[in-house]
């Protein structure tokens, strides 16, 4: 599939939102927004070029991030998938003052469950202009997706939307 699948989940908040803009930066007629809900393993397998988008929903003690997750419903189907075939790139949803200490986690644990599959991991961001305690979705000085907050900081999401949608859109080829 020459498109790239737009993959995001929770549906109707920040995530969804954040697809929409990142769809219009990229040009809709490149790409298909897909509800993880909606998704099944051979459409997902089908595409080479994929983004995925996810919001840290944790809760008192956090481990439970995926329990009420679109995502974790998903995970389960591609058990068994080899996606070496793929690159992809994540976004996340966060919250860097309530949730500072464990700002975007949602995020590196999706890529790191990706790049088990076989996937090549693109779209790194610099940690500098970031506020947080402590975050699982950061190695080696980087944010291995990009991190979004649109609790508190809404007003950088186009920017760092379009800044981003440029880098992978060159490491997507
Ligand atoms: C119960 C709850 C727990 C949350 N836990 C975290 C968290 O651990 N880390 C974080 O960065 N953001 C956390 N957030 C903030 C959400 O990720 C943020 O509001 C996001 O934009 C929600 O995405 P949505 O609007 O697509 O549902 C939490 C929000 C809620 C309501």
């Amino acid at each position: 599939m020459n498109k790239i699948a737009l993959i995001y989940g929770p549906q109707g908040g920040s995530t969804e939102k954040v697809a929409q803009l990142i769809s219009e930066e990229i040009g809709e007629e490149k790409i298909e927004l897909i509800p993880v809900k909606e998704l099944t393993k051979e459409k997902f397998e089908s595409y080479k070029k994929v983004i995925c988008g996810v919001a840290t929903i944790g809760d008192d003690t956090w481990d439970q991030t995926f329990r009420k997750d679109d995502w974790s419903e998903f995970f389960p189907s591609i058990l068994n998938s080899d996606l070496q075939h793929q690159k992809i790139a994540c976004y996340g949803l966060g919250d860097h003052v309530t949730y500072a200490a464990h700002f975007v986690d949602g995020l590196g644990k999706l890529v790191r469950l990706l790049r088990d599959k076989g996937a090549t991991m693109i779209g790194r961001v610099p940690i500098d202009e970031y506020n947080y305690i402590h975050s699982e979705a950061i190695e080696e000085g980087h944010f291995i997706g990009l991190p979004l907050d649109e609790d508190f900081e809404s007003e950088k999401t186009p920017e760092r939307v379009k800044r981003w949608v440029r880098q992978i859109s060159l490491e997507f080829n």
